[in-house]
């Protein structure tokens, strides 16, 4: 596995790959990896002749108050779980390589980034687009792979690649859960055991949820009145949403009528927890 801190390293250490005609998978993350990433890793090594992983806290996706400064960077522990799940190339720039001085460029995908989280984390999608557009022209992948659990994310990239005719698959990978439910997060290191007990409520809620939609519940309302409730039974949090979406529009439903997605998120203390999960309504076509 070759390391690579610059922009013209990667562009060299792949230029012999690209000249092969060899298929790149690319999986970007800002490191602290877990099972969530490694799976989007292994994703990546079934179908591609050459992984490219990228570790970079992107600053610009963080706002003001956020927890830019305190996320964790374990650099070493990384580059060994990239090496065992089989990464032929890692990319772990600095701010400095990746955002010149004077770069006024931005990438933002319009209506899809102002929803859900876009509400409460102003230009968060907006760097995230930035990053990823920057980071796909460095790599020049043919397929990158992105996790369901930032379900909106996945859903602003798809966007991205198709308006700005970037020939890239975009591979959408199953949200990797603790057991218990918990959906895994880099960000989950940060919870105490009492918060991290609490915060199995938003996979049960969700669930439970779900369950209503099969047994015939439709209202939105209703639903998310019950959401809400069960995460605040599990003890104190604040809700920044509970929001069930069109899947592929994210625009907020009245009634599940249309393949949907229920997402929530929740600080509990410091941390801030997002899940996801689909409904789909028998005989409904979106
Ligand atoms: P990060 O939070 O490190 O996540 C990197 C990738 O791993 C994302 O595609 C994310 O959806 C996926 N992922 C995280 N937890 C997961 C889980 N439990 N199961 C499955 N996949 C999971 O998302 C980012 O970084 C950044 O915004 C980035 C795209 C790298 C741009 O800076």
């Amino acid at each position: 596995m070759f390391t690579a801190t610059t922009i013209a390293e990667v562009r060299e250490g792949l230029e012999p790959v690209r000249r092969a005609d060899r298929c790149i998978g690319f999986v970007p993350t800002m490191g602290a990896l877990h099972e969530g990433h490694v799976s989007l890793i292994r994703a990546a090594r079934r179908d591609c002749a050459h992984v490219v992983v990228s570790i970079f806290v992107n600053p610009t996706q963080f706002g003001p108050g956020e927890d830019l400064a305190k996320y964790p960077r374990p650099l070493e522990e990384d580059l060994r779980a990239c090496r065992e799940a089989g990464t032929d190339l890692v990319f772990a720039p600095t701010a400095s390589e990746m955002y010149r001085s004077n770069a006024v460029t931005t990438v933002r995908v319009g209506k899809l980034s102002e929803p859900l989280c876009g509400a409460f984390r102003p230009g968060h999608f907006e760097g995230v687009a930035t990053v990823v557009a920057k980071l796909f022209n460095i790599v020049m992948p043919g397929r990158a792979y992105f996790g369901e659990k930032d379900y909106q994310q996945l859903v602003v990239i798809r966007q991205m690649v198709r308006d700005l005719d970037l020939p890239i698959g975009i591979v959408g990978c199953p949200t990797v859960r603790e057991t218990g439910g918990l959906a895994m997060s880099s960000r989950n290191r940060y919870l105490s055991v009492e918060q991290r007990h609490q915060a199995l409520s938003l996979n049960q809620a969700l669930t439970e949820a779900r369950q209503a939609v099969t047994a015939g519940t439709r209202d939105v309302s209703m639903l998310c009145d019950m959401i809400r409730r069960r995460i605040l039974a599990a003890g104190e949090a604040r809700m920044d949403y509970v929001s069930i979406v069109d899947a592929a529009s994210l625009e907020a439903l009245q009634t599940v009528d249309r393949p949907a997605r229920m997402c929530v998120a929740v600080r509990i203390g410091d941390c801030r927890l997002i899940d996801n999960m689909p409904v789909d309504v028998p005989g409904a076509h979106g």
